[in-house]
């Protein structure tokens, strides 16, 4: 790692920005050069929290950019407002780490990702469910191979979320601006990526969000395997964890995650169970918004690949979109097109930890 610090910029330190603020704020690998939000006494609180002078708030990038010399930008706005400051602090030569999902609609994250690769800078995009212990620990266990290979998941996503801000409003708020976690995940923890989906969505009676906020999805998957997709953001009274509940079909067994639980049914022979095992969770080196900071400060670094960089994450955000476009046509939709398959997935970047 370099002795000098990263310097950064981050845009949006509000809501969830301040889980961002904490992590740059210990870490002794970046500093703190400029806090921008639309919402100036948000910003004025952050300074008062974590000791920073109130000179390093800016109303605009714009003009942070102008006055503090920075490496890099962090970007926690919302979804529809990360475009704009993405391509911005690109194209003032920074390497670029925003929140999921990239952005509201493909056609601004190909743009994104465009800006990326036009100016030779990096633009990472926070997964941090792939670090968090068990799913890291059910990616270990899949994609080693030895149950097999993946025939058919099922993952259901139950949650009942009071949400008064721009979810309330927005489009597909669970498949926009949740369910890209789970596609992510999808992706990392099958080690394949999907081809086309079937889905509809729904608002039940009772939801108080604006757009359908219920939906069922049915992935193929580039491997062959299929998954099905089940998911609720107002889901009555019975709740999963965050990662939702998954059933992994395999080969010689069917792997069960449930509320931080793993565990493995053996059936080498035909169906049925010769022995259940309880996998151990083991942690990744770093969890959650640590390791994606880690990574991204790695790869700046040593000229690699960070593991959920824009040209991989295109992959995942391509399933969201495609899953918005099968919901309102009813249609089958393939995932992505001649331009987003064209970028390399991240399939075959070998995690740092893995390799070192
Ligand atoms: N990875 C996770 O687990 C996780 C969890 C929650 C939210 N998020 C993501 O974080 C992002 C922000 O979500 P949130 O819940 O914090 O939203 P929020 O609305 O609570 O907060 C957004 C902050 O950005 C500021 N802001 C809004 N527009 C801006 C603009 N144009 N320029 C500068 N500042 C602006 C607001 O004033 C506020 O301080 C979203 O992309 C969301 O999906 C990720």
């Amino acid at each position: 790692m370099n002795t000098k610090p990263v310097r950064i910029i981050q845009v949006g330190v509000g809501g969830f920005g301040a889980v961002w603020l904490d992590v740059i704020r210990q870490s002794a690998d970046v500093e703190m050069v400029g806090l921008v939000d639309i919402n100036r006494e948000t910003a004025m609180q952050a300074c008062r929290k974590h000791g920073w002078s109130e000179a390093i708030f800016f109303p605009t990038l714009v003009e942070a950019l102008r006055s503090a010399r920075a490496d890099a930008a962090v970007v926690v706005t919302p979804p529809a407002a990360h475009r704009e400051p993405v391509v911005a602090a690109l194209e003032a030569g920074l390497d670029v780490i925003s929140e999921k999902p990239m952005a509201e609609t493909l056609t601004d994250c190909k743009a994104m990702v465009r800006a990326a690769q036009r100016t030779g800078r990096m633009y990472v995009v926070s997964q941090n469910y792939r670090y968090q212990p068990a799913m890291w620990t059910l990616a270990n266990v899949v994609r080693s191979g030895r149950l097999g290979r993946v025939g058919e998941v099922k993952l259901d996503f139950y949650l009942g979320m009071w949400f008064e801000g721009f979810r309330q409003q927005m489009e597909y708020p669970l498949v926009v601006d949740m369910a890209i976690h789970h596609f992510d995940l999808i992706r990392f923890i099958l080690g394949t990526d999907a081809v086309a989906v079937t889905a509809a969505g729904w608002n039940p009676p009772w939801s108080h969000y604006r757009h359908d906020c219920s939906c069922a999805a049915l992935f193929e998957m580039a491997s062959g395997a299929r998954v099905i997709y089940n998911g609720s953001w107002c889901a009555k009274g019975q709740f999963c964890d965050w990662n939702g509940n998954w059933q992994i079909g395999c080969e010689r067994g069917t792997v069960l995650y449930q509320n931080g639980v793993i565990t493995i049914h053996h059936a080498p022979e035909r169906y049925e169970v010769t022995s259940t095992e309880n996998v151990i969770v083991r942690p990744p080196p770093l969890e959650g918004q640590r390791y994606v900071l880690a990574d991204f400060l790695r790869a700046r670094a040593n000229g690699h690949r960070a593991g959920t960089d824009c040209f991989d994450n295109i992959h995942s955000v391509a399933m969201v979109f495609a899953t918005v476009e099968a919901m309102r046509t009813g249609r089958r939709v393939e995932v992505g097109d001649a331009e987003t398959r064209q970028w390399s997935t991240g399939q075959e970047v070998r995690r740092w930890n893995e390799s070192g």
